[in-house]
């Protein structure tokens, strides 16, 4: 089994800043409200001419750039993000062709809030028979255009972004992925889904009248599920690993809530030093958050050589999965 490593990181998100404030003009609500439930103080919302493409292309460049990986020796771009900028193309060919990486394959993966993760998995098994030795991981989201702005309870939690990692196999023995959790209950489907605009209930002048888009979430019911899975899957994350919590360097999970976030660590015995929280400036960026809080970390200095970093995340599906990666010993660049 051939090990890997993650070799360059970005994000991207864009300049226009909504706080909570700035949402109480448009719905009823209280930066109070959002502050106490979800610990958002503010998102970003794409403007005029960003999509998710142009915001998946930006991040992966500085990535690219970071890493020291020329755009044409990558072996396959992976892009998780359930908001492409088509149904069809996926975006992932716009970010492999926006970036020139001439000899990759291309795949997109709709696996909702929990598809970074899912992606970094599928990654390292590319790397891990030989098939490939670099892997652009991409987590990225535009769901603003996509919010029901008469729905108080989800329209305040998400906000647009996007981030990127390079997988690179090494030599060095042991690093990589060292242990995973996949997993999925299409029991829950209808606590986190768009109902309408794709073939089951296409977009109709009917749909449209009765004000039926947009996103419609379940928000307890994802709240009981999230606790739920996030101890469970880390702890058989950790299992499959034979590792430890102490063994853990960094927990960076998915972005939805802080309560959600201090639940899990608390559970797990991890202390706030050792968790990595930013949804109180972005807010709950689905896919991108994993990575845009990665690459955060990594900008920070908070990732070493070595390092075990814990990486979990749930959403639409319902999903859910945990990774453990383990950083090469090489030294990261700067
Ligand atoms: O990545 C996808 C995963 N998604 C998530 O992880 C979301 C998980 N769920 C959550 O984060 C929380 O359930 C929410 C933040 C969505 C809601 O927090 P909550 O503590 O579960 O609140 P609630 O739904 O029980 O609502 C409490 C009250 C309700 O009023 P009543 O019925 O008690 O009078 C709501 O109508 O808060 C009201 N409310 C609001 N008030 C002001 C709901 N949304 C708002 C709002 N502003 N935006």
């Amino acid at each position: 089994m051939i090990s890997s490593t993650i070799t360059g990181w970005g994000h991207e998100v864009p300049d226009n800043v909504v706080t909570n404030d700035d949402l109480a003009q448009l719905v009823d609500t209280s930066d109070e409200w959002i502050r106490e439930r979800s610990g958002i103080r503010e998102r970003r919302h794409a403007s005029d001419g960003e999509t998710t493409a142009t915001m998946s292309i930006a991040c992966s460049t500085r990535a690219l750039e970071r890493a020291g990986v020329a755009p044409a020796d990558v072996d396959l771009v992976l892009v998780a993000s359930s908001s492409p900028d088509y149904l069809t193309p996926p975006v992932s060919s716009q970010v492999q062709e926006g970036i020139g990486a001439t000899h990759a394959g291309a795949m997109q993966l709709t696996v909702g809030c929990t598809g970074f993760v899912y992606a970094l998995v599928t990654a390292q098994q590319f790397i891990s028979t030989g098939a490939c030795r670099t892997v652009l991981v991409v987590g990225a989201e535009l769901t603003s255009r996509w919010m029901n702005y008469n729905d108080r309870s989800t329209c305040v939690l998400f906000g647009d972004g996007a981030g990127a990692v390079v997988v690179q196999a090494t030599e060095a023995d042991g690093c990589g992925l060292r242990g995973h959790v996949l997993g999925s209950d299409g029991s829950g489907a209808e606590h986190l889904i768009i109902p309408v605009g794709g073939v089951a209930q296409p977009t109709t002048k009917e749909t449209l009248a009765q004000d039926l888009g947009g996103l419609r979430m379940n928000g307890r019911e994802v709240f009981k599920f999230a606790t739920r899975v996030l101890g469970t899957s880390l702890q058989q994350a950790l299992d499959k690993a034979n590792l430890a919590v102490d063994d853990i360097d960094l927990l960076v999970p998915h972005q939805a809530n802080a309560r959600i976030i201090d639940f899990a660590a608390r559970e797990a015995g991890l202390p706030p030093e050792k968790v990595v929280v930013n949804v109180d400036r972005y807010g709950n960026t689905s896919a991108a958050s994993v990575p845009l809080a990665l690459s955060e970390a990594f900008d920070a200095g908070r990732v070493a050589p070595g390092d075990t970093l814990a990486l979990v995340a749930f959403g639409a599906g319902l999903t859910w999965a945990a990774a453990i990666y383990q950083m090469g010993p090489a030294p990261l660049p700067v």
